[in-house]
């Protein structure tokens, strides 16, 4: 059981490594991103029970697009059902649901089914959930930049409230990547500017409790200095 001073308020999470898990067991793709759903409904389970207030889920790049139809497709369609399946419960254990990223190139069904979510959970006050869909930091900053000093930017592209949905995300605390790659892959670059970073050897669909728990002890052991130094150090 993790302790609650040792949680981050914030933690950040790339969820990587679905298809290598897959494939490492010869199965298709598409069964690793099964997988990693029934993997985010853990994740989520222990990060409330262990007190973190933030959780903020890179689910789908803008660059993901690149990948074959089928498997962009397949991965909507289980976006919309694991959302269909999981809002109730997101509601009973009052966690709040925002999805955040660009809305105007996903189908019509889907931001529908994420705005039903939103709305329904818009009164959780344990945990804000936050999932990244067609997400690209580079594009949000950007974006922001232009709304700011232009006011020339298409705002209907992100939808009313701009690309993280009219708010501004919390700084990062702990930013974990799995999956064994040691890259941001253009995900909160703002909003990491002092996030502690952690990457493990794991594809997603295998990150346990145990796992996670490992992650919160070794952030709890970090000295966060923010710039400044130890307030007991001589100068
Ligand atoms: C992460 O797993 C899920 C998404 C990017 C949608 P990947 O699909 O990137 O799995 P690997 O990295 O190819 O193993
Ligand atoms: C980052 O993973 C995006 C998500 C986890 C949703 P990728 O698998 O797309 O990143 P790269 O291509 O390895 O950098
Ligand atoms: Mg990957």
């Amino acid at each position: 059981m993790s302790d609650a001073r040792k949680v981050p308020g914030h933690l950040a999470i790339i969820m990587d490594g679905n298809g290598r898990w897959a494939s490492r067991l010869g199965r298709p793709r598409w069964m690793g991103h099964v997988r990693g759903a029934h993997t985010v409904k853990e994740v989520v389970s222990h990060c409330v029970r262990a007190g973190v207030q933030h959780l903020t889920l890179y689910a789908f790049s803008s660059d993901n697009w690149k990948r074959p139809r089928e498997e962009v497709g397949f991965l909507f369609d289980l976006f919309a059902s694991h959302l269909d399946r999981q809002v109730d419960a997101l509601v009973r254990n009052r966690i709040r649901l925002s999805i955040f990223g660009r809305r105007d190139r996903l189908p019509a069904e889907l931001v529908q089914a994420f705005a039903m979510a939103e709305a329904r959970t818009a009164g959780g006050t344990r945990m804000h959930l936050r999932v990244a869909v067609d997400y690209s930091s580079r594009a949000a900053i950007e974006q922001a930049f232009a709304q700011r000093f232009t006011e020339r930017t298409a705002a209907h592209e992100f939808g009313a409230g701009g690309p993280h949905g009219g708010e501004i995300l919390p700084p990062v605390d702990l930013l974990l990547r799995t999956g064994g790659e040691r890259r941001l892959s253009d995900f909160l670059l703002w909003e990491s500017a002092y996030a502690e970073l952690a990457f493990l050897d794991v594809n997603f669909p295998d990150l346990t409790s145990e796992h996670l728990d490992q992650v919160f002890a070794d952030f709890a052991s970090r000295d966060r200095r923010f710039g400044g130094i130890k307030e007991m150090q001589k100068v």
